[in-house]
């Protein structure tokens, strides 16, 4: 029997109209726009108004993906939201998105695993569609990361920003659709990068918002290493398993964390410049929103074609890591 793929039938992605640039920044805190541009590739991200939130922008890029899929909400029976920045803790935001849709058929759920989220989404998406447990999967990645950003410490204000993407996953046919897909996490690393407060074991109090406990901390330089060799291994474990090599990929989307990331990895890959996608100078870091914007930007301007062999790949707190080959 032919195995069934699970193929990105539509995509779609949004973002506030709020721009936050680097020589904003360095009226803030003690930095410069030549030091965030050469240690990270960033210009500008966006930063949400008061009174926009994480759902708004997800609907947003979900109604996009759906109108291009061609499906109606009602035939959505898994909706992913990964997301680590929720509307609210209860209910889940993929529930408020649904609502907001009308996919009242879909059973709904957040994703937290950072900026690897969206790739954990397709992965569970594709299991599922592959398994006929589901039929037509919504995948969002979505993020305010800026609320929970401390603006007076220069090793995480530059890099962060808000946005939303989203994919529509169906059955497809052929050699087409996800050819590959691995996810990993390893939470002895949980401390590279986490918020502590806000939740049961540092209940929100006067003290813990004095403290600044709800932002994330970071240990930047540790993590970088780590980035580049989760990333570029399952890279490799993915091409692997599905047969393809390296000089066989059109188009490699790397989660937007860092440009010397990007490089790094793809240099590690041996992907040259003109096969690998950045959009960090626009956007900068918006976590689990960062590759489903990237591939929507890349479909709306044609740098990918059918039969075109994609590569996935991030990098996230918990730590977390994943990987996705696709057919276009
Ligand atoms: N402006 C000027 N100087 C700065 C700034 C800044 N904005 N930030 C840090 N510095 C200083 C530091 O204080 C340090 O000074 P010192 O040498 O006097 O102590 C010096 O620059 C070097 O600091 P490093 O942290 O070693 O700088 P690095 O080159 O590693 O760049 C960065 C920092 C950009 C954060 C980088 O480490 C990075 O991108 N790391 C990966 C981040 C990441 O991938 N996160 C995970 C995914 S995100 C998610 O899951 C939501």
């Amino acid at each position: 029997m032919e195995k069934l793929h699970a193929g990105i039938l539509g995509t779609g992605h949004a973002y506030p109209e709020g721009i936050l640039t680097n020589a904003e920044l360095e009226k803030t805190v003690e930095t410069s726009d030549e030091w965030i541009t050469t240690r990270t590739g960033i210009k500008q991200r966006r930063k949400a108004a008061p009174g926009e939130y994480t759902s708004l922008f997800a609907v947003r890029a979900a109604r996009q993906a759906i109108e291009r899929a061609k499906i109606d909400p009602l035939e959505i029976d898994l909706l992913l939201c990964a997301t680590v920045t929720p509307d609210q803790i209860l209910p889940s935001t993929g529930c408020i998105i649904q609502a907001e849709l009308g996919a009242n058929k879909a059973a709904a759920m957040d994703i937290v695993a950072a900026c690897s989220g969206f790739l954990y989404g397709l992965t569970l998406a594709d299991a599922m569609i592959r398994t006929g447990q589901s039929r037509y999967a919504l995948v969002i990645g979505a993020e305010i990361l800026t609320q929970y950003v401390d603006y007076t410490d220069r090793g995480t204000c530059i890099l962060f920003g808000d946005g939303a993407g989203a994919a529509v996953l169906g059955p497809v046919e052929g050699d087409q659709g996800i050819l590959a897909a691995r996810i990993r996490s390893d939470g002895r690393y949980l401390e590279q990068l986490f918020s502590p407060g806000g939740g049961t074991r540092r209940p929100a109090s006067a003290e813990t918002l004095a403290a600044g406990d709800h932002y994330f901390k970071m240990k930047g330089n540790e993590l970088f290493k780590v980035a580049v060799r989760s990333m570029s291994e399952i890279s490799n474990e993915v091409l692997e398993e599905a047969g393809q090599r390296a000089e066989d990929v059109s188009l490699f989307i790397p989660h937007q964390a860092n440009q010397r990331i990007t490089d790094a990895v793809a240099s590690k890959l041996k992907v040259e410049e003109a096969r690998v996608y950045s959009n960090i100078a626009m956007h900068g870091n918006t976590s689990s929103a960062s590759i489903p914007i990237a591939l929507d930007e890349c479909v709306e301007a044609g740098r990918i074609k059918k039969g075109d062999l994609v590569l996935l790949a991030s990098f996230g707190g918990g730590v977390t890591w994943g990987g996705v080959l696709l057919r276009w």
